[in-house]
């Protein structure tokens, strides 16, 4: 193994930015909040994601940092509807077996009542944080006014951080894209200057209506998971939001792939952590923010983290919708797995969890590469 990167935090260590995370603000009983810092050390933190971050994965991907550093970790979104007749560990979404570590459950979130019945619930279950989807651009979501279709309605957004945050003792955070580039009756495409106002206007919003911190996927609503990342809006809208006071930690999360693309957001953007979801299931060591192995110790890398969740699923979750999780996994990190596909034909084929782990002994006991980057187009 190599290391590539003599500084693996290079912004975290900047003195003028760990001012910007000293003051703390107070819950609703007018206790401090723990922050991001502490609740966070580390400068890598995993993003949520349905199907995929269930404890499992969680955990097999927290083995790969050095012992004795802590992050946050996502849960896959649940919805506050079905949270207040839920029981802790009822199903994968909701298992909280490594609350230890430090869990931020994400929640679609929209009316008082079932955020109220909620977050007590998460909190009892071990929240450290919790999460308001405002990113999610899938019909389903937008359907029930949840996700990216909060960021169509700043007041009302802003209105449920409020909620949350009545009913929070744990710092509440949200996590949304870079907005709408169209008007609401889609007969307009706002020019970039307003775009970036409204952005902007957005997110002061939700920090005055007391969100601890925000994650942004600068991509819009419109773009779904097409096109790139935008790091220079995100970098311009930093700058702003510092200047007008704002001090809340910003995480930036997008497409990234390598530990150079880590390093690159940070150097950019200026951004308190950069959150990664794909690459992070298929490349677990960027937890870290460490060093890069060479292509075929990934290789050995990605198979032993397979290996793992599939011993934290047969733990935990019942044969078939362990065999339906581990299919899932490998879907996702198949891009990167140079003979990804005849993988995928191995995973697909295994009916048990022990012809999973014949197949997975099989294919990682020969020498297997990761590729750098793929299309990232799932
Ligand atoms: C399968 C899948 C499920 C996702 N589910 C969620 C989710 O539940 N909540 C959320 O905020 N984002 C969700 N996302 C978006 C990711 O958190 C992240 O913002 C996006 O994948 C971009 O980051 P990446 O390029 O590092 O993957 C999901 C993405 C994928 C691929």
């Amino acid at each position: 193994m190599t290391s590539t990167n003599s500084d693996p935090h290079p912004v975290l260590r900047d003195p003028s930015i760990m001012k910007l995370h000293q003051e703390k603000l107070v819950n609703a009983k007018g206790v401090p909040l723990a922050t991001l810092d502490e609740l966070c050390p580390n400068s890598v933190m995993l993003a949520p994601m349905v199907g995929l971050t269930h404890y499992a994965v969680r955990k097999a991907i927290s083995e790969f940092l050095p012992e004795g550093a802590r992050a946050l970790w996502p849960t896959e979104m649940l919805n506050s509807r079905r949270v207040p007749s839920q029981h802790v560990n009822q199903t994968p979404e909701i298992n909280f077996c490594d609350a230890d570590n430090g869990l931020c459950p994400q929640l679609l979130a929209n009316d008082e009542e079932f955020i109220r019945l909620s977050v007590p619930r998460l909190e009892h279950w071990g929240a450290r944080a919790i999460d308001i989807n405002m990113g999610c651009a899938v019909a389903r979501a937008l359907k029930h006014n949840y996700g990216v279709a909060l960021m169509g309605d700043p007041a009302y957004a802003a209105e449920v951080v409020r909620m949350t945050v009545k009913y929070a003792t744990v710092p509440v955070s949200v996590k949304l894209r870079a907005g709408f580039r169209e008007s609401a009756d889609k007969s307009e495409v706002l020019s970039e200057e307003a775009h970036f106002e409204n952005l902007f206007n957005f997110i002061a919003g939700l920090f005055e209506a007391g969100a601890s911190w925000i994650t942004i996927h600068p991509r819009t609503a419109e773009q779904k998971r097409r096109g790139d990342a935008d790091f220079e809006l995100l970098a311009r809208l930093i700058s702003k939001l510092r200047n007008e006071g704002f001090q809340q930690p910003i995480i930036a999360n997008g497409d990234v792939q390598v530990l150079a693309d880590i390093q690159n957001i940070f150097e950019v953007t200026g951004c308190s952590r950069v959150m990664v979801g794909r690459a992070l299931i298929a490349k677990p060591w960027l937890i870290a923010n460490d060093i890069e192995p060479d292509p075929f110790t990934q290789g050995e890398l990605y198979g032993k983290f397979l290996k793992r969740v599939l011993d934290e699923c047969e733990g935990h979750y019942p044969e078939s919708l362990g065999l339906r999780k581990m299919r899932f996994l490998t879907t996702y990190g198949k891009p990167w797995v140079h003979y990804g596909e005849y993988l995928m034909g191995r995973m697909m084929a295994a009916t048990t969890y022990s012809e999973t782990r014949i197949a997975l002994n099989k294919f990682f006991d020969q020498p297997q590469k990761i590729e750098s980057r793929t299309m990232l187009r799932s």
